[in-house]
């Protein structure tokens, strides 16, 4: 089933794959796409951003979507960029297709499953996504996203959060809490995965904070965690400078 995209394609050099978050889309890359040396490649999950909406199982099936288009574009190898549901993605190919990935950036992630309770807060969401839409949830989720601070600072950081939200659609929304929610434990991949893993962090990440990063280095082989002082669950998109300077770092001594 060919499900149409929209992707930010744009740049020349290694190729990076940039996986958006839960409920979010490839806007939060905007800054990133400014690394030079690199071809960006950033698709908006479907249900999400401008792409097509059409109900996905599992986050397995959003593997099956990068894949493809990477097929489709021709590139064999990339570094494979998630932040957060995005890194649930960038697990679920490197389980699969481990020779895709050149390396791993994951930035506000983590590799456990879903605990009890947090399949019950996602069911909770559901209903009330699929009661009154998506504007509860936005709502909910801004604060978590960016330190208070930034959000008082209503600069562009917010301006992209809030609207690559707005763009989610509803079963955008409730086919990612249901995939999130059953996805499985990647502590497997991250053992496995002989090359270099750059894991970003925000200080203040409530919903995936420092121990996780920190869970998820020492698992690996190869890890480095770079911990970005005064940003909360999108560091890449509140502390940009530094997360891109960590990001060029890795990819220049990757390649
Ligand atoms: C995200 O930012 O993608 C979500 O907060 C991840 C999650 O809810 O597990």
């Amino acid at each position: 089933m060919s499900i149409a995209l929209h992707v930010e394609d744009s740049g020349n050099g290694t190729p990076v794959v940039w996986i958006h978050g839960f409920p979010l889309s490839s806007l939060i890359f905007e800054q990133q796409r400014t690394i030079p040396g690199v071809r960006h490649i950033a698709p908006d999950l479907p249900g999400f951003g401008r792409s097509e909406n059409r109900p996905i199982d599992s986050i397995d099936e959003y593997g099956d979507v990068i894949i493809s288009l990477l097929q489709s574009l021709n590139v064999e190898r990339a570094i494979l960029a998630g932040v957060s549901m995005g890194g649930y993605v960038v697990f679920s190919i490197v389980r699969r297709r481990p020779a895709l990935a050149a390396g791993l950036v994951l930035i506000d992630t983590r590799e456990c499953s879903d605990s009890v309770e947090g399949r019950m807060n996602r069911q909770a969401q559901l209903e009330r996504v699929e009661r009154e839409g998506t504007s509860g949830v936005i709502a909910d989720m801004i604060p978590k996203m960016l330190t208070e601070d930034t959000i008082l600072e209503n600069d562009d950081r917010l301006d992209i959060v809030r609207r690559s939200m707005e763009a989610a659609s509803v079963p955008g929304v409730t086919s990612a809490l249901r995939a999130m929610a059953e996805r499985p434990d990647s502590s497997d991949v991250l053992r496995d995965f002989e090359r270099p893993i750059l894991v970003v962090v925000g200080s203040h990440d409530t919903i995936t904070p420092p121990d996780d990063a920190r869970r998820m280095a020492a698992l690996a082989k190869r890890a480095t965690v770079v911990e970005i002082a005064g940003a909360a669950h999108l560091s890449n998109v509140e502390r940009a400078n530094e997360v891109n300077e960590a990001i060029a770092d890795f990819i220049s001594e990757l390649t």
